[in-house]
């Protein structure tokens, strides 16, 4: 078995105070929002990848089908002897770049989800002996420090992560990856484009709930570390597409006024019945602001693959 090494750059309870100061800046603003990084406690990421599996849930698919194409290709562009991977969740689809980088030597997989880093890792570790695998329990958007491995570098951002990012954070976070990458690095980014509405919709809102459990998530991640009484039930899913800002919203919808006490914070928040808290949004992409976005932040795109539906996109961009 290759060595399996998870550091943090964040003491737990360094996460422990931005949560606090997210959710006592959220819950007293209006209109109400979190940050969807909450989400992923070890129940989040289970759910994350029960959406993944689900029927209106095109991405993962989308993603795998490029990916099962197009590794070979990437791989002979990037020539990696570390790959990065920021938002890493259970690794899945990374194994189709993992096989293709004949040169690999490091893999460095980054999330904030403590227990899909260490259920990723490990199987990864055990079943490629001939790799370092080094978890990074971080937030990708608050300043990262890279391991030192060889290079060149590949760092790969997947799932459409990104467009869970506002376009003012989107912006800060490709300067920041682009501070990351030395020149012959290179970055291979997933955006999920822009599509029929109803397809959009479903995708957030499915049949069998999975969808709004994970929405409703992020509250018993607030009743258990700060001791909030959010009652889940006292809460409906809303998924909707903001066709002016081309993203998809999630939000809480509460069902009946009442007071939320959130004791590690002194606060009691009011509800009003019918009134939304923002939890997600989840930017749809096309393929010129995508471009724009990665030459604004100094990276130069070199290529863009679809899905055969064209419901997905991978760039690959390289650093100068
Ligand atoms: N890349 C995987 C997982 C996508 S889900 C895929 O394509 O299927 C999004 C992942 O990003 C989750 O594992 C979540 O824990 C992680 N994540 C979300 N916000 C983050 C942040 N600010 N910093 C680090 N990881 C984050
Ligand atoms: C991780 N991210 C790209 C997902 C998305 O599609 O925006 C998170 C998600 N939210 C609801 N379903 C999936």
């Amino acid at each position: 078995m290759s060595p399996f090494r998870l550091s943090r750059t964040l003491p737990g309870d360094a996460m422990e105070a931005a949560l606090r100061a997210d959710v006592l800046e959220g819950l007293t603003g209006t209109p109400k929002t979190l940050p969807p990084k909450w989400f992923y406690d070890a129940r989040g990421s289970e759910l994350f990848e029960r959406i993944t599996e689900l029927p209106e849930y095109y991405p993962t698919r989308a993603e795998r089908e490029i990916l099962a194409d197009r590794a070979g290709e990437i791989a002979a562009a990037a020539g990696a002897r570390t790959l990065v991977e920021l938002g890493s969740g259970s690794s899945e689809k990374t194994r189709y770049l993992l096989d293709a980088l004949t040169g690999l030597r490091a893999y460095v997989p980054v999330d904030v989800s403590e227990s899909a880093l260490t259920l990723a890792g490990r199987a990864l570790a055990a079943e490629r002996p001939e790799l370092r695998v080094h978890a990074l329990i971080a937030d990708f958007t608050a300043g990262l420090t890279l391991p030192d491995t060889p290079g060149p570098r590949l760092l790969v951002f997947l799932g459409g992560t990104i467009g869970n990012l506002l376009p003012a954070e989107r912006a800060a976070f490709l300067s920041s990856v682009r501070a990351l990458l030395s020149p012959g690095d290179a970055l291979l980014l997933g955006t999920d484009l822009v599509k029929d509405e109803e397809v959009l919709v479903r995708a957030y809102d499915d049949a069998a709930g999975v969808t709004a459990a994970f929405n409703k998530n992020v509250l018993t991640v607030i009743n258990r570390e700060l001791g909030a009484d959010f009652d889940p039930a006292a809460f409906d899913h809303v998924a909707l597409w903001d066709a002016r800002r081309e993203w998809i919203e999630m939000r809480l919808r509460s069902r009946t006024a009442q007071t939320v006490k959130v004791p590690a914070l002194g606060l009691a928040v009011d509800f009003a019945a019918g009134e939304e808290l923002r939890t997600e949004v989840s930017a749809k992409f096309r393929e010129a602001g995508v471009r724009g976005e990665l030459s604004a932040a100094g990276l130069e795109p070199a290529r863009w693959w679809t899905d055969g539906a064209g419901r997905f996109a991978l760039s690959l961009s390289v650093a100068r």
